[in-house]
């Protein structure tokens, strides 16, 4: 019986352990969690949501207070366009984050960045460029573009040194947003090095409408593979969302696929950023704890724990210190939600807001309990400790698991000395 250890992803002529940990903003993948799977040979994602925020709390900087302090004169002004981020900052800021974490990679495998371009931070291209740009001066060995079509992230980067060494990939959901990356980019010769395929049970912002439980990952990846196929292209196949095995994984490879990609398992992890307190909210979800909703601004669904204090919260917005979703004009769908709760109860101290949720703030203090559908399966991968809680496990522990398991089995930890 074959398990994922059995086989191998073979990117730019070397090969790797085929488990990629995904990309959790903000901050929840942290460089601790990625350098795990660097070193056991695999490729660990960091993630670029919110670096300022990021790097403040990793080195104690203080990128969001300047921000903040710059605009504090627009705090109660409903117009949000003069709302910039100073693109110097912001590229150091991206810099520390990767080049640290670069300089800590030991091992055989890989870092790579998960770059959304859903974040617009008041000015898409520019702060994209920026990014993106600054993740490759700080020695990143790959950037994964999500949320986003992104037809033009790669011409924003295409004069960059490292442009052709760098891997790229690209997360998408459809064969029809692979082929419109693929003809956007054609003019610039420089095909993606891997293809991520996410499918309707994972984790963070869906590329599905609500109607997200009609679609099957196996289906999408078997598209995507004739299509590839067909145009004689030999780009790695990663698919993504709902693999919570080794086997779920060794179905995939052996089918073809280059590699998988995961994220839920890892959410138990020591490594994992979310604070403790919440990792138990994970473990002890069921089935019935977790929807699909609409609240974030970006206009996309996003899975997420009901009991997210994230859900109806009505705080007023707080781009001066974040303001990570606001387009080219100054705008987040979560303000006109906001102002016209606003109106409606101008003498109420706490508002509420059903429709959206202030996504920068509550990611940032780890109030939306974003998490992939197989999250109620967490708690039969570890153990019940006496206090009723939930044995945290090591990335370690769940990367070997996933490597070497077979017939669905899910190894638990070792139990800690009482
Ligand atoms: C807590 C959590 C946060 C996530 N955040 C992001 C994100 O910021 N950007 C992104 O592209 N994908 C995000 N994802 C998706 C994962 O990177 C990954 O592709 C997917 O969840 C894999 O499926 P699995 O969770 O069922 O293993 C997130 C997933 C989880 C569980």
């Amino acid at each position: 019986m074959k398990c994922v250890d059995d086989f191998r992803l073979k990117l730019g002529g070397r090969e790797f352990v085929p488990i990629m940990t995904g990309g959790m903003g903000v901050d929840i993948s942290t460089a601790e969690l990625a350098l795990v799977s660097a070193r056991l040979g695999g490729i660990g994602h960091i993630s670029d949501a919110m670096v300022p925020t990021v790097s403040d709390r990793r080195f104690k900087t203080g990128f969001v207070k300047e921000k903040q302090k710059k605009y504090k004169y627009n705090v109660f002004n409903a117009d949000k366009s003069v709302v910039q981020f100073d693109l110097e900052r912001l590229a150091e800021a991206t810099r520390l984050h990767v080049g640290r974490t670069m300089e800590a990679k030991r091992g055989a495998g890989l870092i790579f960045i998960n770059c959304m371009e859903k974040l617009t931070m008041g000015s898409p291209r520019d702060t994209l460029r920026v990014r993106l740009s600054s993740a490759m001066d700080g020695g990143i060995d790959g950037i994964t573009l999500s949320a986003g079509l992104h037809l033009g992230s790669l011409a924003l980067v295409q004069d960059h040194p490292r442009f052709r060494e760098v891997k790229f990939g690209i997360i998408v959901s459809s064969l029809r947003a692979l082929l419109l990356f693929l003809r956007k980019n054609a003019r610039l010769e420089r095909l993606p090095d891997y293809i991520i395929v996410e499918g309707p049970l994972a984790g963070g912002h869906l590329g599905f409408g609500m109607d997200w439980a009609k679609f099957d990952l196996k289906v999408i990846v078997t598209e995507i593979h004739q299509h590839l196929a067909q145009q004689g292209l030999d780009i790695p196949v990663i698919p993504a969302g709902g693999i919570f095995t080794g086997t779920d994984a060794v179905e995939f490879l052996a089918a073809g696929a280059g590699a998988i990609q995961v994220a839920t398992r890892f959410t138990a992890t020591n490594e994992c950023g979310l604070p403790d307190k919440i990792k138990q909210e994970y473990l002890k979800a069921n089935e019935e704890d977790i929807e699909v909703n609409m609240i974030s601004p970006t206009g996309y669904p996003m899975r997420m724990l009901k009991a997210s204090p994230a859900i109806g919260s009505g705080i007023r917005p707080n781009c001066e210190a974040y303001g990570y979703l606001l387009d080219a004009s100054g705008n987040c769908a979560y303000h006109d939600a906001y102002n016209r709760e606003l109106e409606k109860h101008p003498d109420e101290k706490t508002l509420s807001v059903m429709d959206k949720t202030c996504l920068c703030t509550h990611m940032r203090n780890f109030d939306c309990w974003t998490c992939g559908h197989y999250t109620y399966r967490l708690k039969d991968t570890t153990r019940r400790l006496p206090d009723g809680s939930y044995q945290l496990l090591t990335a370690e522990h769940v990367f070997r698991d996933y490597l070497y398991s077979t017939d669905h089995r899910i190894a638990l930890p070792l139990q800690t000395p009482a």
